[in-house]
């Protein structure tokens, strides 16, 4: 079952003061950074020990908006990467509507209200020797960290990463780092191979299969990769977004189709089961919102 999410209004009095809606669990963060990076795309930096010592690749984070009156509902971004030496939590956001536009015009020292780590990460199951991952825009805002974590593991790393054009393109030095090949598409050729991720995929899919893959990105990118996984038999990860309300399992908004494996299917939710499925699992054609 599917529902809208509707916002209430409620008061704020300034700028850092907005905590009449914090949740059990919320930490109020200190903002250390917040730069743009490609248009639209920003870096946020914010300092959280909790957050920064317990998640997991793949998990994210549900941001309250602040000092807006009519967006009482928390914006969920994944986690970019996280320093546990510091505390230091990383997330890179596109600006869509008013929540990120509003979380694009802090500054350093203001402060964030957030609830997490929350959901299923990525699963690194042992035994995993190499790994594809791929991403499309925004949706490679997650696997950044997942590809630290990989390269921590051992497990050699391939990013295919798609983005529309150069002027879109960010985080390359991080997949530089961590990843044993980069490759790189862009949908107007301006930087890297010019065509779809997906193009470059199944090219590498015929030359070599890695034990496992791990996605996140649009929707139609989702559905080209999950067919993919299917026809060469490569296990598939994918990290789903929907529109959220509570971020923590209770309100049902964030229902997603899964495969069951008597061949009927059952709804779960995007929070609390995921935001990560196994692709055989997920009925992609349910997918309402594309990133
Ligand atoms: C688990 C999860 C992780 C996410 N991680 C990231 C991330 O790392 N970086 C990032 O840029 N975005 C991420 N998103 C999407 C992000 O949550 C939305 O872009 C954001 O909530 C929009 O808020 P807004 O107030 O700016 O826009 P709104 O005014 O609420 O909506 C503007 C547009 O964004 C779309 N939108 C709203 N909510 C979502 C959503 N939950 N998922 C997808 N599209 C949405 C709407 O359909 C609409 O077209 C993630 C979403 C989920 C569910
Ligand atoms: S957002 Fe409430 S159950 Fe997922």
């Amino acid at each position: 079952m599917k529902g809208g999410s509707s916002e209430a209004s409620g008061s704020c009095k300034g700028r850092n003061s907005c905590s009449s809606t914090v949740m059990k669990g919320t930490d109020k963060c200190k903002i250390v950074e917040n730069v743009m990076i490609a248009p639209d795309m920003y870096k946020m930096a914010f300092l959280s020990e909790h957050i920064a010592f317990n998640a997991h690749p793949g998990q994210f984070v549900h941001i309250k908006v602040p000092c807006d009156n009519s967006l009482l509902m928390r914006r969920p971004i994944s986690i970019h990467d996280v320093h546990p030496q510091t505390g230091v939590v990383e997330i890179a956001y596109k600006v869509v509507g008013r929540g990120t536009r509003i979380l694009s015009r802090m500054n350093a020292g203001q402060v964030i209200d957030v609830l997490g780590p929350l959901g299923q990460g990525f699963t690194i199951s042992r035994g995993i020797k190499s790994a594809f991952v791929i991403g499309g825009g925004c949706g490679i805002a997650p696997l950044k960290f997942l590809a630290r974590r990989l390269k921590e593991e051992g497990i050699a790393v391939t990013a295919l990463l798609g983005f529309r054009e150069r002027e879109a393109v960010y985080g390359l030095s991080d997949f530089e780092e961590f990843s044993n090949r980069l490759l790189v598409t862009t949908d107007d050729g301006s930087l890297g191979r010019k065509g779809l991720v997906t193009q470059l995929l199944e090219e590498e899919l015929k030359e070599q299969l890695p034990d496992v893959m791990f996605t996140c990105g649009p929707v139609p990118m989702l559905k080209v990769v999950q067919r993919l996984a299917r026809e060469y038999s490569v296990p598939c990860q994918m990290s789903l977004e929907e529109r959220m309300g509570c971020g923590i399992g209770g309100c049902l908004v964030c229902s997603c189709a899964i495969r069951t494996p008597n061949g009927d299917f059952e709804y779960k939710r995007v929070c609390k089961d995921g935001p990560v499925f196994w692709s055989r699992e997920v009925m992609l054609d349910e997918a309402t919102i594309e990133c």
